[in-house]
Protein backbone atom coordinates (compact mmCIF):
# COMPACT_ATOMS: atom_id res chain seq x y z
CA UNK A 1 0.00 0.00 0.00
CA UNK A 2 1.50 3.62 -1.03
CA UNK A 3 -0.17 6.30 0.84
CA UNK A 4 0.24 9.84 0.33
CA UNK A 5 -0.06 12.88 2.90
CA UNK A 6 -1.06 16.35 2.12
CA UNK A 7 0.38 19.12 3.72
CA UNK A 8 -1.39 20.20 6.93
CA UNK A 9 -1.04 23.98 8.52
CA UNK A 10 -3.24 23.36 11.72
CA UNK A 11 -3.02 20.47 13.88
CA UNK A 12 -5.54 20.62 16.71
CA UNK A 13 -6.70 18.04 19.18
CA UNK A 14 -7.07 15.89 22.92
CA UNK A 15 -6.09 12.14 22.19
CA UNK A 16 -5.15 9.25 23.83
CA UNK A 17 -1.06 8.31 22.87
CA UNK A 18 -1.42 4.33 21.43
CA UNK A 19 -0.42 1.43 23.70
CA UNK A 20 3.21 0.86 23.90
CA UNK A 21 4.89 -2.28 21.84
CA UNK A 22 7.85 -2.81 23.98
CA UNK A 23 5.38 -3.26 26.95
CA UNK A 24 2.34 -5.09 25.49
CA UNK A 25 5.56 -7.43 24.29
CA UNK A 26 6.87 -8.23 27.41
CA UNK A 27 3.28 -8.31 28.73
CA UNK A 28 2.18 -11.24 27.07
CA UNK A 29 5.46 -13.22 27.25
CA UNK A 30 5.37 -12.75 31.20
CA UNK A 31 1.62 -13.50 30.84
CA UNK A 32 2.28 -16.85 29.03
CA UNK A 33 5.51 -17.75 31.81
CA UNK A 34 3.40 -16.96 34.58
CA UNK A 35 0.65 -19.00 33.37
CA UNK A 36 -2.32 -18.25 35.44
CA UNK A 37 -5.37 -16.02 35.06
CA UNK A 38 -4.19 -12.58 34.00
CA UNK A 39 -5.08 -9.74 31.73
CA UNK A 40 -2.95 -7.61 29.89
CA UNK A 41 -5.71 -4.20 30.00
CA UNK A 42 -4.67 -1.60 26.82
CA UNK A 43 -2.33 -3.98 25.03
CA UNK A 44 -1.07 -2.79 21.66
CA UNK A 45 -2.96 -4.26 18.98
CA UNK A 46 -0.32 -4.47 16.17
CA UNK A 47 0.78 -6.86 14.13
CA UNK A 48 3.98 -7.29 16.17
CA UNK A 49 2.32 -8.15 19.84
CA UNK A 50 -0.38 -10.69 17.74
CA UNK A 51 2.83 -12.56 16.05
CA UNK A 52 3.97 -13.00 19.69
CA UNK A 53 0.48 -13.96 20.69
CA UNK A 54 0.27 -16.34 18.15
CA UNK A 55 3.21 -18.10 18.47
CA UNK A 56 2.72 -18.21 22.37
CA UNK A 57 -0.31 -20.19 21.47
CA UNK A 58 1.28 -22.39 19.15
CA UNK A 59 3.47 -23.25 22.14
CA UNK A 60 0.04 -23.95 24.67
CA UNK A 61 -0.96 -20.50 26.27
CA UNK A 62 -4.52 -19.89 26.51
CA UNK A 63 -4.30 -16.20 25.10
CA UNK A 64 -7.93 -15.07 24.40
CA UNK A 65 -7.37 -11.46 22.50
CA UNK A 66 -9.80 -8.95 21.84
CA UNK A 67 -9.82 -5.29 23.18
CA UNK A 68 -8.04 -6.79 25.87
CA UNK A 69 -5.95 -9.66 26.32
CA UNK A 70 -6.75 -12.36 28.38
CA UNK A 71 -4.52 -15.28 29.47
CA UNK A 72 -6.16 -18.50 31.35
CA UNK A 73 -4.31 -21.46 33.11
CA UNK A 74 -3.48 -24.18 31.43
CA UNK A 75 -2.23 -27.90 32.40
CA UNK A 76 0.07 -28.60 30.31
CA UNK A 77 2.19 -25.31 30.57
CA UNK A 78 4.14 -24.62 27.53
CA UNK A 79 5.51 -27.06 25.37
CA UNK A 80 7.07 -27.54 21.77
CA UNK A 81 5.23 -26.69 18.88
CA UNK A 82 3.96 -28.87 16.46
CA UNK A 83 4.68 -26.11 13.35
CA UNK A 84 7.70 -23.09 12.65
CA UNK A 85 7.23 -20.25 14.86
CA UNK A 86 6.88 -17.03 12.85
CA UNK A 87 7.17 -13.88 14.39
CA UNK A 88 6.83 -11.39 11.44
CA UNK A 89 8.41 -8.38 11.37
CA UNK A 90 9.11 -8.46 15.79
CA UNK A 91 12.75 -7.98 16.42
CA UNK A 92 11.36 -7.54 20.14
CA UNK A 93 8.97 -10.54 20.14
CA UNK A 94 11.68 -12.82 18.30
CA UNK A 95 14.71 -12.10 20.62
CA UNK A 96 12.81 -12.33 24.28
CA UNK A 97 10.89 -15.75 22.76
CA UNK A 98 14.22 -17.20 21.63
CA UNK A 99 15.62 -16.27 25.13
CA UNK A 100 12.33 -17.46 27.26
CA UNK A 101 12.13 -20.94 24.92
CA UNK A 102 15.97 -21.73 25.37
CA UNK A 103 15.17 -21.08 29.52
CA UNK A 104 12.30 -23.93 28.92
CA UNK A 105 14.38 -26.05 27.42
CA UNK A 106 12.22 -27.20 24.68
CA UNK A 107 12.73 -27.72 20.90
CA UNK A 108 11.51 -24.86 18.75
CA UNK A 109 11.88 -23.16 15.00
CA UNK A 110 11.51 -19.58 14.32
CA UNK A 111 11.22 -18.01 11.64
CA UNK A 112 9.95 -14.39 10.07
CA UNK A 113 9.58 -11.78 7.33
CA UNK A 114 12.43 -10.99 4.92
CA UNK A 115 13.57 -8.17 7.02
CA UNK A 116 13.80 -10.17 10.47
CA UNK A 117 15.41 -13.02 8.88
CA UNK A 118 18.19 -10.37 7.48
CA UNK A 119 18.93 -9.18 10.91
CA UNK A 120 21.87 -9.97 13.09
CA UNK A 121 20.58 -12.63 15.67
CA UNK A 122 24.70 -13.28 17.25
CA UNK A 123 24.08 -10.99 19.55
CA UNK A 124 21.60 -13.27 21.38
CA UNK A 125 22.90 -16.43 20.22
CA UNK A 126 26.40 -15.82 21.71
CA UNK A 127 24.97 -14.83 24.75
CA UNK A 128 22.67 -17.77 25.46
CA UNK A 129 25.11 -20.54 23.85
CA UNK A 130 27.42 -19.27 27.25
CA UNK A 131 24.78 -19.57 29.09
CA UNK A 132 23.97 -23.51 27.86
CA UNK A 133 21.51 -23.14 25.34
CA UNK A 134 21.80 -24.66 21.93
CA UNK A 135 20.71 -23.61 18.53
CA UNK A 136 20.73 -24.75 15.11
CA UNK A 137 21.12 -21.85 12.44
CA UNK A 138 23.52 -21.19 9.33
CA UNK A 139 25.15 -18.14 9.71
CA UNK A 140 23.30 -16.73 12.96
CA UNK A 141 20.20 -15.91 10.58
CA UNK A 142 16.71 -17.18 10.57
CA UNK A 143 15.75 -19.76 10.66
CA UNK A 144 16.81 -20.47 13.89
CA UNK A 145 16.27 -23.72 15.89
CA UNK A 146 16.43 -24.19 19.60
CA UNK A 147 17.45 -27.57 20.56
CA UNK A 148 15.60 -28.96 24.33
CA UNK A 149 18.97 -28.18 26.72
CA UNK A 150 19.23 -27.11 30.28
CA UNK A 151 20.55 -23.93 31.05
CA UNK A 152 23.36 -23.28 33.54
CA UNK A 153 22.39 -22.60 36.94
CA UNK A 154 24.21 -18.90 36.70
CA UNK A 155 25.33 -17.03 34.45
CA UNK A 156 27.15 -13.06 33.99
CA UNK A 157 27.23 -11.17 30.95
CA UNK A 158 29.17 -8.38 30.51
CA UNK A 159 27.13 -6.30 27.53
CA UNK A 160 29.07 -5.73 24.75
CA UNK A 161 26.14 -3.37 22.91
CA UNK A 162 23.43 -1.32 24.69
CA UNK A 163 20.07 -3.54 23.37
CA UNK A 164 17.33 -3.78 25.43
CA UNK A 165 16.18 -6.69 23.34
CA UNK A 166 19.67 -8.89 24.14
CA UNK A 167 19.30 -8.09 27.90
CA UNK A 168 14.97 -8.70 27.68
CA UNK A 169 15.97 -12.16 26.04
CA UNK A 170 18.80 -13.00 29.04
CA UNK A 171 16.74 -11.88 31.87
CA UNK A 172 13.82 -14.30 29.95
CA UNK A 173 16.20 -17.35 29.94
CA UNK A 174 17.38 -16.39 33.14
CA UNK A 175 13.54 -16.74 34.92
CA UNK A 176 12.09 -19.47 32.57
CA UNK A 177 15.64 -21.98 33.77
CA UNK A 178 15.33 -21.06 37.56
CA UNK A 179 18.67 -19.71 37.03
CA UNK A 180 20.36 -16.76 38.30
CA UNK A 181 21.91 -14.15 36.24
CA UNK A 182 23.89 -11.06 36.77
CA UNK A 183 23.97 -8.57 33.63
CA UNK A 184 26.34 -5.33 33.44
CA UNK A 185 25.01 -2.77 30.93
CA UNK A 186 27.47 -0.13 30.77
CA UNK A 187 24.79 1.89 28.87
CA UNK A 188 21.28 2.29 30.22
CA UNK A 189 18.71 0.74 27.29
CA UNK A 190 15.16 0.88 28.05
CA UNK A 191 14.26 -1.08 31.05
CA UNK A 192 11.00 -2.69 30.95
CA UNK A 193 11.67 -5.96 31.45
CA UNK A 194 13.39 -5.10 34.86
CA UNK A 195 10.30 -3.25 36.33
CA UNK A 196 7.76 -5.78 34.52
CA UNK A 197 9.62 -8.44 36.92
CA UNK A 198 9.33 -5.99 39.59
CA UNK A 199 5.63 -5.46 39.41
CA UNK A 200 4.96 -9.36 38.42
CA UNK A 201 6.59 -10.05 42.50
CA UNK A 202 10.03 -10.65 41.23
CA UNK A 203 13.33 -9.79 43.27
CA UNK A 204 15.52 -8.22 40.91
CA UNK A 205 18.04 -5.87 42.00
CA UNK A 206 19.47 -2.92 39.52
CA UNK A 207 22.29 -1.23 41.01
CA UNK A 208 23.79 1.85 39.44
CA UNK A 209 27.30 3.50 39.64
CA UNK A 210 29.61 5.34 37.70
CA UNK A 211 30.12 1.78 35.45
CA UNK A 212 26.84 1.55 34.74
CA UNK A 213 24.27 -0.62 36.05
CA UNK A 214 24.49 -4.22 37.81
CA UNK A 215 21.31 -6.14 37.04
CA UNK A 216 20.75 -8.92 39.51
CA UNK A 217 18.02 -11.97 39.29
CA UNK A 218 18.00 -14.53 41.78
CA UNK A 219 17.37 -18.10 41.03
CA UNK A 220 13.56 -19.89 41.36
CA UNK A 221 11.77 -16.53 41.09
CA UNK A 222 7.92 -16.85 40.52
CA UNK A 223 5.46 -14.66 38.35
CA UNK A 224 2.28 -13.68 40.60
CA UNK A 225 0.19 -10.44 38.30
CA UNK A 226 -3.76 -10.47 38.21
CA UNK A 227 -3.58 -7.26 35.45
CA UNK A 228 -0.96 -5.13 33.98
CA UNK A 229 -2.20 -2.05 32.28
CA UNK A 230 0.43 -0.75 29.25
CA UNK A 231 1.25 2.78 28.64
CA UNK A 232 1.00 4.70 25.66
CA UNK A 233 4.11 4.59 23.27
CA UNK A 234 6.06 7.47 23.52
CA UNK A 235 7.67 6.29 20.27
CA UNK A 236 4.06 6.50 18.43
CA UNK A 237 3.42 9.66 19.87
CA UNK A 238 6.48 10.95 18.54
CA UNK A 239 5.26 11.24 15.33
CA UNK A 240 1.84 13.21 16.21
CA UNK A 241 4.07 15.15 18.63
CA UNK A 242 6.11 16.47 15.36
CA UNK A 243 3.25 17.27 12.99
CA UNK A 244 2.20 19.77 15.94
CA UNK A 245 5.30 21.19 16.12
CA UNK A 246 6.18 21.15 12.52
CA UNK A 247 2.38 22.88 11.46
CA UNK A 248 1.81 26.54 11.41
CA UNK A 249 -1.05 26.42 14.09
CA UNK A 250 -0.89 24.00 16.88
CA UNK A 251 -2.65 22.54 20.34
CA UNK A 252 -2.16 19.23 20.48
CA UNK A 253 -2.31 17.45 23.90
CA UNK A 254 -1.68 13.87 24.43
CA UNK A 255 -2.83 11.71 27.35
CA UNK A 256 -1.24 8.73 28.81
CA UNK A 257 2.29 9.16 27.11
CA UNK A 258 4.62 6.55 29.11
CA UNK A 259 7.05 8.69 30.31
CA UNK A 260 10.03 6.06 31.36
CA UNK A 261 13.34 7.58 32.06
CA UNK A 262 15.21 5.31 29.36
CA UNK A 263 12.38 6.46 26.55
CA UNK A 264 11.86 10.14 27.08
CA UNK A 265 15.08 10.92 25.16
CA UNK A 266 13.26 12.33 22.58
CA UNK A 267 11.80 15.10 24.99
CA UNK A 268 14.94 15.90 25.94
CA UNK A 269 16.32 16.61 22.00
CA UNK A 270 13.09 18.19 21.41
CA UNK A 271 13.88 20.84 24.73
CA UNK A 272 17.40 21.52 23.11
CA UNK A 273 15.58 22.38 19.35
CA UNK A 274 13.42 25.00 21.26
CA UNK A 275 10.37 23.15 21.12
CA UNK A 276 7.25 24.37 22.53
CA UNK A 277 6.49 21.22 25.13
CA UNK A 278 4.67 20.63 28.62
CA UNK A 279 4.37 17.46 30.96
CA UNK A 280 1.37 17.47 32.96
CA UNK A 281 -0.44 14.80 35.27
CA UNK A 282 2.65 12.21 35.63
CA UNK A 283 1.93 9.46 37.66
CA UNK A 284 3.24 5.73 38.01
CA UNK A 285 0.74 3.24 37.09
CA UNK A 286 2.31 -0.62 37.01
CA UNK A 287 5.83 0.85 38.11
CA UNK A 288 5.63 3.04 34.34
CA UNK A 289 5.62 6.68 34.70
CA UNK A 290 2.91 7.97 32.44
CA UNK A 291 1.67 11.90 31.87
CA UNK A 292 0.27 13.95 29.14
CA UNK A 293 2.26 15.74 26.58
CA UNK A 294 1.02 19.62 25.37
CA UNK A 295 3.02 20.49 22.34
CA UNK A 296 2.45 23.92 20.17
CA UNK A 297 3.75 24.98 16.76
CA UNK A 298 7.87 25.59 17.26
CA UNK A 299 10.78 27.37 15.55
CA UNK A 300 12.81 24.65 15.98
CA UNK A 301 17.08 25.03 16.01
CA UNK A 302 19.58 22.13 14.56
CA UNK A 303 21.12 19.77 17.48
CA UNK A 304 23.93 17.56 17.93
CA UNK A 305 23.37 14.27 19.05
CA UNK A 306 25.95 11.41 19.88
CA UNK A 307 26.78 9.06 23.32
CA UNK A 308 25.05 7.72 25.70
CA UNK A 309 21.43 9.42 24.85
CA UNK A 310 21.45 7.51 21.02
CA UNK A 311 20.17 4.05 22.92
CA UNK A 312 17.38 6.35 24.61
CA UNK A 313 16.30 7.83 21.32
CA UNK A 314 17.17 4.86 19.01
CA UNK A 315 13.78 4.26 17.38
CA UNK A 316 12.77 8.02 17.08
CA UNK A 317 16.18 9.15 14.96
CA UNK A 318 13.76 9.09 11.83
CA UNK A 319 11.63 11.15 13.04
CA UNK A 320 13.99 13.60 14.70
CA UNK A 321 15.83 13.81 11.18
CA UNK A 322 12.46 14.95 9.34
CA UNK A 323 12.32 17.88 12.43
CA UNK A 324 15.87 18.73 11.72
CA UNK A 325 15.68 18.78 8.49
CA UNK A 326 12.95 21.52 9.11
CA UNK A 327 14.94 23.43 11.81
CA UNK A 328 17.35 26.15 11.55
CA UNK A 329 21.03 25.36 10.89
CA UNK A 330 22.91 22.02 10.72
CA UNK A 331 22.39 18.75 13.03
CA UNK A 332 24.75 15.59 13.28
CA UNK A 333 23.78 12.48 14.87
CA UNK A 334 26.76 10.12 15.72
CA UNK A 335 27.40 7.10 17.80
CA UNK A 336 24.03 5.39 15.96
CA UNK A 337 25.24 2.59 14.36
CA UNK A 338 23.03 0.16 15.07
CA UNK A 339 20.22 2.48 12.82
CA UNK A 340 21.94 -0.01 10.54
CA UNK A 341 20.91 -2.86 11.91
CA UNK A 342 16.38 -2.31 12.60
CA UNK A 343 14.05 -3.24 10.31
CA UNK A 344 15.45 -1.77 7.52
CA UNK A 345 19.55 0.24 7.27
CA UNK A 346 17.56 3.74 8.55
CA UNK A 347 20.46 5.61 8.18
CA UNK A 348 20.26 4.41 4.79
CA UNK A 349 16.70 5.09 4.24
CA UNK A 350 16.27 8.33 6.26
CA UNK A 351 19.11 9.95 3.81
CA UNK A 352 17.27 8.39 0.43
CA UNK A 353 14.18 10.07 2.29
CA UNK A 354 15.43 13.10 2.37
CA UNK A 355 17.06 13.30 -0.72
CA UNK A 356 13.48 12.78 -2.16
CA UNK A 357 12.71 15.71 -0.66
CA UNK A 358 15.22 17.66 -1.36
CA UNK A 359 16.84 18.24 1.92
CA UNK A 360 20.75 18.22 2.02
CA UNK A 361 22.03 15.64 3.76
CA UNK A 362 25.62 13.03 4.21
CA UNK A 363 25.46 9.10 5.42
CA UNK A 364 28.13 8.87 7.77
CA UNK A 365 28.70 5.09 8.81
CA UNK A 366 27.28 6.05 12.38
CA UNK A 367 25.39 8.57 11.32
CA UNK A 368 23.60 11.83 9.63
CA UNK A 369 24.32 14.97 9.05
CA UNK A 370 21.22 17.44 7.64
CA UNK A 371 20.77 21.05 6.67
CA UNK A 372 18.37 22.20 7.95
CA UNK A 373 15.65 23.98 5.37
CA UNK A 374 17.88 23.35 2.43
CA UNK A 375 14.54 21.77 1.13
CA UNK A 376 14.93 22.85 -3.13
CA UNK A 377 11.58 24.04 -4.97
CA UNK A 378 11.04 20.34 -6.67
CA UNK A 379 8.40 18.84 -5.82
CA UNK A 380 9.17 15.51 -3.98
CA UNK A 381 9.73 12.32 -5.65
CA UNK A 382 7.90 8.99 -4.10
CA UNK A 383 9.81 7.80 -1.09
CA UNK A 384 10.48 4.46 -0.46
CA UNK A 385 9.83 3.12 3.10
CA UNK A 386 11.57 0.29 2.80
CA UNK A 387 8.84 -1.38 4.48
CA UNK A 388 10.08 0.22 7.93
CA UNK A 389 7.24 1.56 9.80
CA UNK A 390 8.98 4.03 11.67
CA UNK A 391 10.51 4.92 8.19
CA UNK A 392 7.01 5.53 6.80
CA UNK A 393 5.10 7.57 9.16
CA UNK A 394 8.41 9.77 9.46
CA UNK A 395 8.29 10.97 5.82
CA UNK A 396 4.17 11.00 5.52
CA UNK A 397 5.02 13.73 8.73
CA UNK A 398 7.54 15.37 6.70
CA UNK A 399 4.96 17.22 4.42
CA UNK A 400 3.89 19.40 6.98
CA UNK A 401 8.03 20.41 7.19
CA UNK A 402 8.24 21.38 3.44
CA UNK A 403 4.51 22.18 2.55
CA UNK A 404 4.27 20.54 -0.16
CA UNK A 405 2.12 16.23 -0.85
CA UNK A 406 4.43 13.49 0.36
CA UNK A 407 4.17 9.79 -1.41
CA UNK A 408 5.63 7.13 0.78
CA UNK A 409 5.59 3.79 -1.02
CA UNK A 410 4.91 0.07 0.70
CA UNK A 411 3.92 1.33 4.26
CA UNK A 412 1.77 -2.10 5.28
CA UNK A 413 4.53 -2.37 8.31
CA UNK A 414 2.78 0.82 10.04
CA UNK A 415 0.47 -1.28 11.41
CA UNK A 416 3.58 -3.64 13.13
CA UNK A 417 3.68 -0.41 15.98
CA UNK A 418 0.90 1.66 15.09
CA UNK A 419 -2.39 -0.14 13.59
CA UNK A 420 -4.44 3.70 14.14
CA UNK A 421 -2.13 5.89 13.09
CA UNK A 422 -3.64 7.41 9.81
CA UNK A 423 -7.03 7.47 11.80
CA UNK A 424 -5.37 9.14 14.70
CA UNK A 425 -3.24 11.76 12.51
CA UNK A 426 -6.65 12.56 10.51
CA UNK A 427 -8.08 13.03 13.71
CA UNK A 428 -5.46 16.04 14.55
CA UNK A 429 -5.87 18.08 10.95
CA UNK A 430 -3.91 15.44 8.93
CA UNK A 431 -4.81 14.02 5.51
CA UNK A 432 -3.24 10.95 4.50
CA UNK A 433 -4.66 9.01 1.97
CA UNK A 434 -4.13 5.58 -0.41
CA UNK A 435 -2.28 6.32 -3.44
C1 LIG B 1 13.19 -2.70 21.90
C2 LIG B 1 14.48 -2.33 22.01
C3 LIG B 1 15.20 -1.56 20.98
C4 LIG B 1 14.24 -0.90 20.01
C5 LIG B 1 13.14 -1.83 19.56
C6 LIG B 1 12.35 -2.31 20.76
C7 LIG B 1 12.59 -3.52 22.98
O1 LIG B 1 16.07 -2.43 20.28
O2 LIG B 1 14.93 -0.41 18.89
O3 LIG B 1 12.26 -1.17 18.68
O4 LIG B 1 11.35 -3.62 23.05
O5 LIG B 1 13.35 -4.08 23.77
P1 LIG B 1 17.52 -2.81 20.85
O6 LIG B 1 17.35 -3.16 22.25
O7 LIG B 1 17.99 -4.00 20.07
O8 LIG B 1 18.36 -1.61 20.61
Amino acid sequence: MNLIASPATKIHGDIICPPDKSITQRALLLGALQNKDFQIINPLLGADPISTANALKALGANIDISSEIMFSENNQGLCSPANPLDLGNSGTGLRLLMGMVAGLGINATFTGDASLSSRPMKRIIDPLSDFGAVFQHDGFILPIKTIASSLNSSFSYNMPIASAQVKSSILLAALAAGSEVTIYEAIQSRNHTEIMLKDFGVNIEVHTSSQGNEIFLPSNQHLQQAEYDVAGDISSAAFLIAAALLAEDSHLVVRNVGLNPSRIGFLEVLQAMNANIQIADQRDVNGELRGTVIVQSSELISVELGGSIIPNIIDEIPIISVLASCADGTSTIKDAGELRKKESDRIKAVKSGLDKIGIKATEEEDGLTIIGKSSNELEPMPIDSFRDHRIAMSFLISSIGIGKQVKVIDTENITTSFPQFIELAGKIGMHINEA
